[in-house]
């Protein structure tokens, strides 16, 4: 079990130049198989609306959803820092919402830490939840929650903005950032420009580390993929083909076999 992953060490590791590795996990089995592995930072991302519950959108998944999966995550996560992914409209409707809500993670789901969208326009909530303790990771560029807002899942190039939201987060308190569509020379001047460390996500290869969600890098589902994703595994393809041994061997009869039977 790798040592337990804090704040304080990732951004050590940016200064060491040390690439810190980060995927999202929703479950208990995936969370350890991850964990074992020495992946740093587990995320458990809202992208479960999609990749989880079948849903076009990260819109409709709601705060006790989360919770129920960062705690399940949380038991299986050894060593790994488990960040807490903040639903649509949990935060944005007021600093007392977003702090308390903030708070269920620690409290409630054993995370170490919260994430949430946006740039200079959530400055004032990342600051109002670390200033109660909580450690928070910002997340700009591509910011699913802002689909309709954003009229799609596009990159974002517009490098001005990206800066000043890059500055002003890291300004609020924000310990990490997440880079999400953005081209990779952006992302490098962000990543020389801060000194909290940026993980990303179809950001280049300059971030400080990178983040995937799981069920798309191990190939669990047949939903289309962004260009930015590899596919390390083809596991929906291997749980079909078991399925379809199990079913056949039940019919023919041959399952059940001796050794499976008291
Ligand atoms: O919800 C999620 O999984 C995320 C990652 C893609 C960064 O936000």
């Amino acid at each position: 079990m790798q040592a337990q992953i804090t704040t304080t060490k990732l951004i050590k590791m940016k200064q060491d130049g040390e690439k810190i590795v980060a995927l999202t996990a929703y479950d208990f089995p995936f969370a350890k198989i991850v964990a074992d592995a020495g992946v740093h930072v587990i995320l458990v991302g809202d992208s479960l609306g999609m990749v989880v519950q079948g849903g076009t959108s990260t819109l409709p998944v709601t705060m006790d959803e989360m919770l129920y999966h960062t705690r399940i995550v949380a038991r299986g996560a050894q060593g790994a820092m488990v960040v807490g992914d903040m639903p649509f409209m949990s935060y944005q409707a007021g600093l007392t919402q977003a702090v308390e809500n903030a708070g269920r993670f620690l409290k409630e789901a054993d995370a170490a830490a919260v994430k949430l969208e946006g740039g200079a326009d959530v400055s004032d909530v990342i600051a109002a939840i670390t200033a109660a303790g909580i450690p928070v990771q910002a997340h700009i560029g591509l910011t699913p929650q802002s689909v309709h807002q954003m009229g799609g899942f596009k990159v974002q190039r517009d490098e001005e903005r990206l800066l000043d939201d890059a500055r002003k987060v890291e300004a609020a308190g924000a310990f990490s950032v997440v880079l999400e569509g953005i081209p990779g020379d952006i992302s490098k001047k962000i990543t020389d420009t801060l000194n909290i460390p940026t993980i990303g996500i179809g950001a280049g290869p300059d971030c400080d580390g990178q983040i995937l969600v799981l069920h798309d890098m191990l190939g669990l589902n047949d939903r289309h993929l962004p260009k930015f994703v590899k596919q390390y595994a083809r596991l929906a393809d291997a749980a079909r083909e078991a399925v379809a041994d199990y079913a056949k061997e039940v019919a023919d009869g041959s399952f059940p076999a001796d050794e499976h039977c008291y």
